[in-house]
């Protein structure tokens, strides 16, 4: 975990400072770097520090980034677009920096101090967002010892209350984010559902979240059909894991459910090679939903949060579900299953009736659903369904405050027509068109009523390609950023 603080000055401990270049009226200039420390660069180098970055190429264009060496130490230097950055291009404009800093591999320096002359709690935020987001890397799996990472990043701003509690924010919501990608890159023999169970507990109870799991003969007792069938083909049973903030004040109630695919190869209708090689990461709801609870407990966000973690592995074998089996999910409804792939639905199903039953004000799941969601909105951009036009545009300003991307697609009549069965009360699929809104259809059937919102973070959860600015490869965390910011305008 990488440390985030304030300071009203620049000191000298980090090893590096990162300030940043604004357009100016005739020339660019620097922002958040004192005179005195000028005066001193001047003197060591014989010309100023703008002068030094100048000539190699610094620019106020957003994320051109300049490294000046000084010494034991690194001066970065990095353009921030407009004289007054909005928050979304300065958390870009300082992770480009961050990962300038070492390019996008290598472990960044041990300390990075963030100078950039903006005082106001948002900048503050966004600026240490960006910078713990584009610092993270996974620790591989290894025996051998791992070299030392960045340890601590410190905002040079004002020190007043709300910088502090900016700060704090921008700390909590970065740790999530970065820990939800570390469950999403733990490979899936080393997380089984009972293994997920166990981290998400160990997360939980520090942060006074209470937690609740149900192994198998519980789900068994509680009529949880569609993880008991999912995970029916694995040696390693399902999970449900109830994760609960009840904190006093509270006013609205919200349900978190996540799908925990701890490896989906599809199941009897196998995935081909290509498609099941980033199928450890079809756990990401579930982790963006522990990420984003233990979060609000940090924050003391007064809103009730409830957490569904629904977790199973999908494997063909002997004991494997099969296509066209009928399966009852908790609220009793009857699904005849039309793809073993389709696997996400069932288990989101139960967790979306067991959590309805408590009567939340809102319910959202979050989920690697569907391939059609890549194939209608792709990899950058996440879809968010909804019972209603205000729980829609409820989360639409969640994501817009967090910087993530999101659509929304609608619920059809066709996509409701799929899911005629002649064998059950519903059918898991039937319709390849339109499939994201088929698998939203479907789990609507399960939600009470109650207002809801469904988000298909398929292909947007695990980057497959190059790390840049704010983005790793593999787990990306996506979603969090999205939950904490609606629980944060639900907190009373
Ligand atoms: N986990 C996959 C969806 C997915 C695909 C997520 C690629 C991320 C990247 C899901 O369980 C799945 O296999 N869905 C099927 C459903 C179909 C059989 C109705 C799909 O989208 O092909
Ligand atoms: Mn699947
Ligand atoms: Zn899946």
């Amino acid at each position: 975990m990488i440390e985030l603080d304030l300071a009203g000055r620049l000191s000298s401990q980090a090893d590096t400072t990162v300030v940043g270049l604004r357009p100016g009226g005739d020339a660019p200039t620097l922002s958040g770097w004192p005179k005195d420390q000028d005066k001193s660069f001047a003197k060591r180098h014989g010309q100023s520090l703008l002068q030094a970055a100048r000539l190699i190429g610094a620019s106020a264009d957003q994320g051109v980034v300049r490294v000046i060496p000084d010494g034991d130490r690194r001066r970065v230097v990095v353009g921030l677009g407009q004289s007054q950055p909005d928050p979304e291009s300065l958390r870009q404009a300082v992770a480009s920096a961050v990962r300038g800093v070492t390019g996008g591999g290598d472990r960044p320096l041990r300390h990075i101090a963030l100078s950039l002359g903006l005082d106001d709690p948002a900048s503050i935020r966004a600026a240490g967002e960006g910078a713990l987001l584009a610092a993270y890397r996974f620790t591989p799996v290894s025996a051998a010892a791992q070299p030392a990472g960045l340890e601590r990043v410190t905002v040079v701003a004002a020190p007043n209350a709300s910088a502090r509690r900016a700060v704090e924010l921008a700390r909590a919501t970065a740790t999530a984010v970065n820990r939800a990608r570390d469950l999403v890159n733990r490979p899936p023999n080393l997380l089984a559902p009972a293994d997920l169970a166990e981290r998400a507990t160990a997360l939980a109870r520090p942060a006074k979240v209470k937690v609740e799991v149900l192994d198998q003969p519980a789900l068994v007792r509680g009529g949880y059909g569609g993880l008991l069938a999912v995970g029916g083909g694995s040696d390693r049973p399902p999970r449900l894991v109830k994760l609960s903030w009840a904190p006093r004040g509270a006013q609205a109630h919200v349900a978190l459910v996540g799908k925990g695919i701890t490896f989906d190869s599809g199941g009897l209708d196998l995935k081909p090679p290509a498609a099941m090689a980033t199928m450890a990461s079809d756990m990401a709801g579930a982790a963006v939903c522990l990420a984003a609870i233990v979060a609000a407990a940090e924050l003391d966000l007064k809103v009730t949060v409830t957490a569904w973690l629904a977790l199973a592995e999908n494997l063909p074998s002997g004991t494997a579900y099969r296509p066209s089996d009928v399966i009852t999910i908790h609220d009793g409804t009857t699904v005849e299953n039309y793809n073993t792939d389709a696997e996400g639905r069932l288990v989101l199903a139960d967790a979306l009736s067991r959590a309805g039953q408590d009567k939340p004000d809102l319910l959202v799941d979050i989920a690697t659903l569907t391939g059609a969601k890549m194939i209608a909105l792709g990899n950058s951009t996440n879809a968010v369904f909804a019972s209603d036009d205000a729980t829609a545009d409820q989360l639409l300003a969640a994501a817009r405050d967090a910087g993530e991307a999101f659509w929304r697609l609608p619920i059809t009549a066709e996509a409701r027509q799929a899911l005629k069965s002649q064998v059950a009360d519903i059918k898991s699929g039937g319709r390849r068109e339109g499939g994201a809104l088929v698998a939203a259809a479907f789990l609507q059937r399960f939600t009470a009523g109650l207002p809801w919102a469904h988000l298909d973070i398929a292909g947007a959860a695990f980057n497959t390609g190059e790390a840049h600015d704010l983005l790793p490869a593999g787990g990306t965390g996506t979603g969090v950023r999205t939950l904490i910011a609606l629980l944060t305008a639900l907190a009373a």
